[in-house]
């Protein structure tokens, strides 16, 4: 039985991936670490209904904290997720992306290699690649570009996790998936924002011209993925994740909107944000070919599947945006009202 240190694990993609892990995969022991932040949520995995599981409130870019975990447990593979992932946030206060996402990272990869682990995955995101114009598509060869200070930071990461591979030789790997969505995202991203917004009847903030296009993978698609790169994954390389998806903001909003018999006079055409990457698109033929990967879900599919999830967990998304996030929502949304 190989033990996984799972961090992030209270947040979106991290509680899929240990979800997954506990349902399809006995063999793997999983230690979740995640320091709570806003986007955690502790009600998300219950640690006594599942098996080979154990949770921490460890914060990675605690040194100290950190290194009692790999001191007190025999970790054999490292699974980084824990992050700042909001662009929108990274645009207000840097600090922290650069806190968690860098310095972070450096002290688990410095753990990582002082107890010899087998294999470190490093989390990442197509937005390090920078922004597409009308063609072409991002691959593992494109060059980092980031232009966001979330994005930066990311490929910050990126950049020293694979030091760690020539300079140590240490066993690291990393994904770079694009635009996730599905159950137990965090209301501040734009598919569960429009579909809570929906349900509540608010407006649909609509940034610039609403036409920059993101290219959507539904989150179990993304988590079978980071499953397939750790069995299979070659050391020192990089696998794109992608959905075969790209769509335009205005019209995924408009087909939520559709799905949810609700009126397109909710979308409300706001202030872009600022430096907003036009367009994401990606080739994952090398994870496709190499490892036999392949999204199983499209669009249509994916947003029914995660609608449905919204509409049945009002209590889990009822509690967030009742509590915090109102404060964040009123700086984000109704500035100079
Ligand atoms: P999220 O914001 O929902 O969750 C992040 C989790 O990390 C939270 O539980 C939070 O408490 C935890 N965390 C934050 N700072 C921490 C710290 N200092 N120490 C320990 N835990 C900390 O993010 P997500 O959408 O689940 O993204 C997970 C990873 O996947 C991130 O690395 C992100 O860059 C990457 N990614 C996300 C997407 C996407 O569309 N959401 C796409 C590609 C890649
Ligand atoms: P988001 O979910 O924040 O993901 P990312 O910025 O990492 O791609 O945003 C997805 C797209 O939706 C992006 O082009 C910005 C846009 N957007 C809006 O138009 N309005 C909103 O309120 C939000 C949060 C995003």
């Amino acid at each position: 039985m190989k033990t996984y240190l799972v961090t992030g694990g209270l947040g979106f993609i991290g509680t899929n991936f240990i979800k997954y892990v506990a349902s399809n995969r006995k063999d793997i022991k999983i230690i979740n670490i995640d320091s709570v932040t806003y986007a955690a949520n502790p009600d998300n995995i219950d640690e006594e209904k599942t098996i080979n599981y154990k949770f921490y409130k460890i914060d990675i870019a605690n040194n100290d904290e950190l290194s009692e975990i790999f001191k007190k447990n025999k970790i054999d593979y490292v699974v980084n997720f824990a992050a700042e992932s909001h662009v929108d946030r990274s645009i207000l206060n840097p600090s922290i992306f650069i806190k968690t996402n860098v310095e972070g990272t450096l002290n688990l990869l410095k753990l990582s290699l002082e107890y010899k682990i087998e294999k470190f995955l490093q989390i990442s995101t197509d937005e390090v690649y920078g922004s597409l114009g009308k063609e072409g598509l991002f691959t593992e060869k494109t060059p980092l570009s980031p232009r966001s200070p979330y994005s930066a930071s990311k490929a910050s990461a990126d950049m020293l996790a694979m030091s760690f591979f020539h300079t140590y030789g240490m066993p690291v790997l990393i994904t770079r998936c694009s635009n996730n969505y599905g159950q137990y995202q965090f209301p501040e991203k734009l598919i569960p924002l429009t579909i809570i917004n929906a349900l509540t009847g608010k407006d649909i903030p609509l940034y610039g011209d609403g036409k920059n296009i993101r290219d959507w993978v539904y989150v179990d698609d993304h988590v079978k993925g980071v499953l397939a790169v750790l069995e299979k994954g070659e050391f020192g390389e990089v696998y794109n994740i992608g959905g075969r998806s790209e769509m335009q903001n205005i019209d995924i909003i408009s087909l939520i909107l559709k799905k949810l018999n609700k009126p397109l006079s909710l979308i409300k055409y706001v202030k872009d944000r600022a430096g907003h990457d036009r367009r994401y698109a990606i080739d994952f033929s090398k994870i496709n070919k190499e490892l036999e990967f392949n999204p199983q879900l499209n669009l249509d599919k994916g947003l029914d599947l995660t609608i449905n999830w919204y509409l049945e967990n009002r209590k889990w998304w009822g509690k967030i945006i009742s509590g915090d996030y109102r404060n964040y929502y009123k700086i984000m949304y109704e500035r100079g009202k």
